[in-house]
């Protein structure tokens, strides 16, 4: 059993079942060569199946090829600094960005972490939203085709359409989407509708419709099913999306902020990281002399998949890494060190690229 929502992620996720239970579609052969034939090169995430499954994604493509280019959209909820799981979506979307040439809307969702999170004042939520949004600008987007806003900064512009999904959206459908009961405040309830907007902001703005793309990891997929279902009666596109499993927690299962040690934070200091990773939990055997004897089990541990979503992008290498862990000539504390060096190195560049951004980030900001 398994239980996702945008707020929590619990049991054993089997991606399979989730592809059925949500009606998504598994991304073809065909269709990543679709993509190649634009983008030249398919990105890691993408060939070796991190992003998984998709809605409409032959339609973007279609619409594309016809001259007819679509804008990206994905966000943040800012309850806290941000996780290497959190930048997976983020390094696709630049990439998704520069490949295409598009447009991305960034939506910082401040409203939300304060009505979901009872510690958070909104004070606190605006302060993270920017913190978080550092690492955004880190990864590289293009200041010409890049628009970060908060919710609560941006309002008067989203408001009115939230409001137009909001009338859409009866109580019922939002308990059987996100699990709502009785107890839950009624922000909590309204807010997908607020989640909804910027899927079809710029089509508001433009004056004609805009071909949407979302992409982000399985857990945020409710809302957007939501959303697909309300805008077509506004008379704008449903939007498309693009969908990543999860980065695991090191400490094996989901990754949890209030798990000391299961994330590393974009934050952290290279000690910190190392020592997390260090103290991960892996695939290996109990014994030493059991490991070079059977080998581990790479399919289950953290560590071997933070190499694969995050550090470890030549094919070629991975597939030597596999075989040493399979066959037991690498032992797990080894391993854990080469990816700690790795990691310190991503999060020194990262963070000298952070300090850079407060510089620029009003280039990127919007308020109204
Ligand atoms: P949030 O802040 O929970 O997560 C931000 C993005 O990170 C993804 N994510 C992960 N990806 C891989 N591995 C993980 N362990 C992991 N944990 C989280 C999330 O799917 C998300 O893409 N309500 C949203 C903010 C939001 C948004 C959006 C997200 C507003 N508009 C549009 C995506 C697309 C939220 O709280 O995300």
């Amino acid at each position: 059993m398994y239980k996702i929502t945008p707020w929590e992620v619990s049991g054993d996720i089997d991606y399979s079942k989730i592809v059925k239970e949500f009606g998504l579609e598994t991304i073809s052969e065909h269709l990543m060569k679709r993509i190649e034939k634009h983008t030249k090169e398919l990105h890691p995430l993408l060939r070796r199946g991190v992003f998984f499954a998709h809605r409409d994604l032959n339609w973007i493509i279609d619409e594309y090829e016809k001259g007819h280019h679509f804008f990206l959209y994905t966000g943040r909820g800012p309850s806290g600094h941000t996780h290497l799981g959190h930048i997976l979506p983020w390094v696709f979307t630049q990439w998704l960005q520069e490949k295409f040439h598009v447009d991305l809307w960034f939506q910082m969702t401040d409203d939300e972490k304060f009505l979901f999170n009872d510690k958070l004042d909104l004070e606190q939520t605006r302060k993270l939203a920017y913190e978080n949004a550092l690492d955004v600008i880190a990864l590289g987007f293009d200041e010409k085709k890049t628009k970060i806003f908060l919710d609560t900064e941006y309002a008067k512009t989203l408001y009115p359409q939230a409001l137009k999904v909001a009338k859409r959206l009866t109580f019922s459908t939002a308990k059987a989407a996100f699990g709502f009961s009785n107890e839950s405040n009624v922000g909590e309830i309204f807010f997908t509708s607020v989640q909804a907007v910027p899927a079809f902001l710029p089509s508001v703005l433009k004056g004609k419709n805009v071909p949407c793309l979302i992409p982000h990891a399985v857990d945020q997929d409710p809302h957007f099913r939501v959303a697909r279902d309300i805008l077509p009666k506004l008379g704008y596109y449903k939007p498309a999306s693009i969908q990543s499993v999860f980065l695991p927690g090191l400490r094996g299962g989901k990754m949890s902020a209030s798990e000391e040690g299961s994330a590393i934070y974009t934050t952290d200091s290279p000690e910190t990281a190392k020592r997390k990773i260090m103290n991960a939990f892996t695939g290996g055997r109990d014994t030493v002399k059991e490991q070079k004897e059977k080998g581990a089990n790479y399919s289950i541990c953290p560590i071997y998949h933070y190499y694969r979503q995050l550090f470890m992008p030549d094919d070629k290498e991975l597939a030597s890494l596999e075989s040493e862990c399979k066959g037991g000539s690498i032992l797990c504390g080894e391993c854990k060190e080469r990816l700690s060096k790795r990691v310190a190195a991503f999060l020194s560049d990262h963070q000298h690229k952070r300090e850079q951004a407060k510089h620029h980030i009003e280039k990127f900001m919007i308020r109204d």
